[in-house]
């Protein structure tokens, strides 16, 4: 039973930290006239309604992606920003683009993309803006396992699953380490949050034993309401492009200030 729903989070602060590096990493690996593979275990719609009801109800937006744009924490030129101009200059000023449609933003005709999303009526929004990919509404672990290694060979595989049951935590490692196997010169990225019982610790602790080289950067934010659970993110990224360092860095910083 899949309950989590996107739209009530979508352009929050975890979301920020996620996206930011997603679009830099995009950005720098269209860089090489060389064809890609973009992989995504969970989607999502890919295009939210900053305006929508979910939206306003948690206002984690305005906390979010909104505050950021107008504190310039996203410079002019930063990939985030290309992306979210051109879906905000095709769908209107409150829209935000999910990880598919900031995928959608850098991707050539050459490259190929491959997007799981389980839930029905997240995969048939998906469906609507995701011609550009070949769409799987299958489990996403299962889609990367029987995809991997993709053809192109170079390329990204983006993991954000929403954690509904704590088991989702102790398979993440699991899953990784099987993928990453199968792919070893694939970029592998995953999203986490950070909770006040530090629920995620084991699967952070596990994962930076089985991969000791990879890029780890976690921010810490104000809980969206008092008694929330979340208080930080985390990306944990396999075979980091050159240069994301500098970037994670960056964007600690600026959470570091809130
Ligand atoms: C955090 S949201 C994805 C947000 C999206 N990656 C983004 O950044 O815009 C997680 C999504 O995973 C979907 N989902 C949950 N379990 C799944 C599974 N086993 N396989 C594929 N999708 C799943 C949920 O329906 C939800 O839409």
């Amino acid at each position: 039973m899949l309950s989590y729903q996107h739209a009530y989070h979508a352009g929050n602060l975890a979301d920020l930290q996620k996206h930011a590096l997603l679009a830099w990493m995009l950005d720098y690996l269209t860089l090489k006239p060389k064809p890609l593979s973009y992989l995504e275990t969970h989607a999502g719609r890919g295009l939210y309604d900053l305006s929508g009801p979910e939206s306003e109800k948690t206002g984690e937006a305005r906390a979010g992606i909104t505050r950021a744009l107008a504190e310039d924490w996203l410079p002019a030129d930063h990939p985030l920003r290309g992306a979210l101009d051109q879906v905000r200059d095709l769908h209107g000023p409150d829209a935000y683009p999910g990880s598919p449609l900031i995928a959608r933003y850098f991707l050539r005709p050459e490259d190929e993309a491959h997007l799981a999303e389980l839930h029905p009526t997240e995969h048939e929004a998906l469906s609507r803006i995701g011609g550009f990919a070949h769409l799987h509404r299958q489990d996403g672990f299962a889609m990367a396992k029987a995809i991997c290694p993709p053809t192109p060979r170079r390329g990204l595989l983006l993991i954000d699953p929403s954690y509904e049951v704590k088991a989702d935590y102790d398979a993440v490692p699991r899953h990784i380490a099987q993928i990453a196997r199968k792919w070893n010169v694939g970029v592998i990225a995953l999203w986490y949050p950070i909770l006040t019982d530090d629920r995620q610790k084991p699967m952070v602790d596990a994962l930076r034993r089985d991969h000791p080289q990879a890029l780890l950067s976690e921010v810490r934010f104000p809980p969206a309401r008092p008694g929330h659970g979340m208080v930080g993110s985390g990306m944990f990224v396999i075979n980091p492009p050159f240069g994301l360092e500098d970037e994670a860095r960056r964007i600690e910083r600026l959470y570091a200030r809130l």
